[in-house]
């Protein structure tokens, strides 16, 4: 069994700038490392990896071309104590690939998270509440989204891209 999630994640360029722009604000609690920053699109939990990479998830996503994702919002999830990234307003794309990817899982007998889907970017943990503020824009080109393995280390999770789609236009 491996603890999986497909996630967005973010190239070194566009890690650098997320991880620079957290920096310039004040955070409460544990930073994420920057090599860990990353954007959930459906959380799968303790699963077998095989059927997982066996889904035909290039099917269930044709169609749903790159986009542009802008990161303008800081603030915090209270309960689970993590502050984040996010957009203010998600793109409708970015909900709709989630969402089909989500479909695909359920297909195939896996249960993803049912919790609403918030689209978020944690920046640090055991964190205190923040109040939502706006910052300035992030851009992230997403041109594809991947397959990721959570495993714990000495300083905390560490993650693995499994595998990895393109977004193909058309
Ligand atoms: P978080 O950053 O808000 O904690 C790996 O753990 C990734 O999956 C993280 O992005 C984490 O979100 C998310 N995650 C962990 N448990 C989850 C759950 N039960 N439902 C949805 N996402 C979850």
């Amino acid at each position: 069994m491996s603890r999986l999630f497909f996630a967005l994640w973010p190239d070194d360029a566009v890690r650098a700038r997320l991880d620079a722009a957290r920096r310039a604000l004040t955070v409460p609690g544990r930073p994420v490392p920057a090599r860990n920053l990353h954007l959930t699109l459906v959380f799968l939990g303790d699963v077998a990896a095989a059927p997982v990479e066996a889904l035909d998830i290039r099917a269930a996503t044709a169609g749903i071309a790159p986009f542009a994702l802008t990161l303008d919002r800081f603030g915090s999830f209270p309960r689970a104590r993590v502050a984040w990234l996010a957009p203010s307003t998600p793109p409708p794309v970015l909900l709709r690939l989630a969402d089909a990817i989500a479909t695909a899982c359920r297909a195939a007998g896996l249960t993803p998270d049912t919790r609403p889907y918030q689209p978020h970017l944690t920046i640090a943990r055991s964190t205190d509440a923040v109040a939502d503020a706006a910052i300035a824009p992030q851009a992230w080109p997403v041109s594809d989204f991947c397959l990721v393995e959570s495993a714990r280390d000495a300083d905390g999770s560490a993650y693995t891209v499994r595998a990895r789609w393109p977004l193909i236009s058309g």
